[in-house]
């Protein structure tokens, strides 16, 4: 009778044993939750596509930032549906507007417990959906959008965000960003570059989440699924420009783009569960086809373990509860 030399089992044998040995673990600190505003709401509205998740008014952002502070969460990624949009997204530079107005009364309800972050991209607020300024052939104009960012940038930072999120992939918007920013005073403001995003098929239930108007796609600024090499450059690119922290976008069919990155990257990397990753695995688990306490662990286990130090999920809040419990 011969033995195995080696026996990873032994390892394995309790539970205890396997916490000890563990070489990922997930703690509340390290999760965004990206939240919805929608102006004008006087009840929250569920989103059919993300069951769990809703529009808020103006109340319920604030309960559930509170919340989100109660249960350890690191950041809140804000969104905002103005009740107005048109072809230049203005209502995005209003100071009152939905989005900036969320961002004050976020930053009231919670200050510093929490890193507010917001987006700063047009397709909320334009009538066509597009993440930026149209020219006259239907092209999204690059550089007349990244002035409008930049101004975008400015107005959150007043209201108070502590880190905005530009995710309209036109280039130079990380540069064209930290410039305004430090010309306004606010040197502190940091930036989450969106440096990796894919045109991706997930982002589905996120257009429904926001009423986007978009008709068509978005391939002519996000990333082409299929290119990996182009990632390193983006973030590069997004480093060289300013950027604090970088992300990958979408996360669970972009894993490598995440381990990549990671293995690169000498800022913070983030990467976000999208819309999308949360509608399949609540939709399985609605059926009865999977666990959803297991699944949803694991797939943001998952994206922590192929190197990503933070990461942006609906699910933010309920894991916090749920790793606070254990
Ligand atoms: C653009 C933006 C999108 C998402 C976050 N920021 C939509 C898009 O690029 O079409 C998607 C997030 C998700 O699907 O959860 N402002």
């Amino acid at each position: 009778m011969s033995f195995p030399n080696q026996r990873p089992r032994r390892l394995r044998t309790t539970a205890a044993m396997r916490r000890l040995t563990a070489e990922t673990r997930l703690a509340p600190a390290e999760l965004i939750l990206p939240a919805f505003i929608r102006e004008g709401l006087t009840q929250p509205n569920p989103i059919t596509s993300m069951p769990g998740v809703v529009q808020h008014t103006t109340d319920t952002l604030k309960r559930a930032a509170a919340e989100a502070v109660e249960l350890g969460v690191g950041g809140i990624m804000l969104f905002g549906i103005p009740a107005v949009r048109d072809a230049e997204g203005s209502a995005s530079l209003d100071p009152d507007g939905v989005l900036n107005k969320a961002i004050r009364d976020v930053r009231s309800e919670v200050g510093d417990e929490l890193v507010i972050m917001s987006d700063v991209c047009l397709d909320e607020f334009t009538d066509h959906g597009h993440c930026g300024v149209l020219d006259a052939a239907g092209y999204v104009d690059n550089d007349r959008t990244v002035e409008i960012y930049a101004r975008m940038a400015v107005a959150q930072a007043d209201a108070g965000a502590h880190m905005l999120g530009p995710s309209g992939m036109m280039d130079g918007q990380v540069a064209a960003i930290r410039r305004a920013l430090d010309q306004a005073g606010h040197t502190s403001t940091s930036v989450v570059a969106y440096a990796a995003k894919y045109a991706s098929a997930f982002y589905g239930p996120f257009r429904e989440a926001v009423d986007s108007q978009l008709k068509g796609d978005r391939r002519t600024y996000q990333m082409d699924s299929g290119n990996r090499r182009e990632a390193i450059r983006e973030v590069e690119l997004d480093l060289a420009e300013g950027a604090d922290i970088v992300m990958v976008k979408p996360a669970m069919s972009y894993l490598d783009i995440v381990a990549d990155v990671a293995a690169m990257s000498p800022v913070p990397v983030a990467a976000y569960q999208i819309s999308g990753e949360y509608a399949m695995i609540e939709a399985a688990a609605a059926n009865g086809w999977i666990d959803r306490r297991a699944a949803i662990t694991e797939s943001v286990l998952g994206i922590r373990r192929a190197g990503a130090d933070m990461v942006l999920t609906y699910w933010a809040s309920e894991l916090a509860g749920w790793l606070k419990e254990s």
